[in-house]
């Protein structure tokens, strides 16, 4: 990808659709950060699973604008050339003026575009962030910020109501204008058909295969958060484990050495 020069547009992505699959993965301070752009991704993202993954929250729903903030700042400073792409937390985007003014909070921290998560109830809060220049992602399917209403994780588009209700969602985030959709856990075959039908890239998250880009938490790929990991992700490495066995070989080390001296 050695055309990736300059800093990443939401023309670029978009053009993606139809050519190329975009992976994509979170970041959330400034070595993954560092990382991710020297394998010259194009898109990054400031998810609000740093909660989980970073933080020890339960779910997503106690993640703070200071937060995401704190957060996106850490990556920023690494000047990626792949968008940054931020999350609006839990309860930043309520009405209009909410969504806006943190919307712009975000940007001034560092990041290039949002993501906030749902479809027609939030379309007016997605056209004002439009309407001050700052790029949109969609989020539909399973939605992490209504955990606490939907009581688990899982899979949408099974039933007919829900399927014609993402189908409505994705024809209507794609008009409004957002420059890429997430569909998380959304039923591959209705994935497939949002993928089909919208002009923008879809990104998907335990949606299948045929989605014109994949995103993964990067704690989950590899092996970063033992603790859970979700069903369909098998991590590429075992970060935690390989902490574990040297920090392991230090105490020993540490120990030892303590022993001989005592001896000495
Ligand atoms: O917060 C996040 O990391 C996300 C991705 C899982 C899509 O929204």
């Amino acid at each position: 990808m050695g055309e990736m020069m300059d800093k990443v547009t939401v023309d670029h992505i978009r053009g993606f659709k139809g050519r190329e699959r975009l992976p994509i993965l979170t970041a959330y301070d400034y070595p993954m950060a560092k990382i991710l752009d020297e394998l010259e991704m194009p898109v990054m993202l400031v998810g609000d699973s740093l909660g989980m993954v970073v933080l020890g929250y339960p779910d997503t729903t106690e993640v703070t604008m200071a937060d995401m903030l704190h957060h996106v700042r850490a990556v920023a400073r690494a000047k990626p050339r792949g968008l940054i792409v931020a999350d609006l937390p839990f309860g930043s985007y309520e009405n209009v003026e909410a969504a806006v003014a943190n919307s712009q909070r975000l940007r001034e921290a560092g990041a290039d575009a949002v993501k906030a998560e749902g479809g027609l109830e939030i379309a007016p809060q997605i056209k004002a962030i439009l309407a001050t220049g700052i790029p949109f992602m969609g989020h539909l399917g399973m939605l992490p910020q209504h955990i606490k209403e939907e009581g688990r994780y899982r899979v949408k588009g099974k039933i007919e109501t829900e399927r014609d209700l993402l189908l409505r969602d994705a024809a209507l985030l794609d008009e409004i204008g957002a420059f890429a959709m997430v569909l998380e856990l959304v039923k591959p075959e209705l994935a497939d058909s949002i993928t089909k039908t919208v002009s923008c890239p879809t990104i998907g998250i335990g949606s299948g295969l045929s989605c014109d880009g994949q995103i993964l938490v990067s704690h989950d790929l590899v092996g970063g958060f033992p603790w859970f990991t979700p069903r369909f992700v098998t991590p590429k490495l075992k970060v935690a484990a390989l902490i574990k066995e040297s920090i392991k070989e230090w105490q020993l080390e540490v120990r030892q050495t303590a022993e001989t001296e005592g001896k000495a």
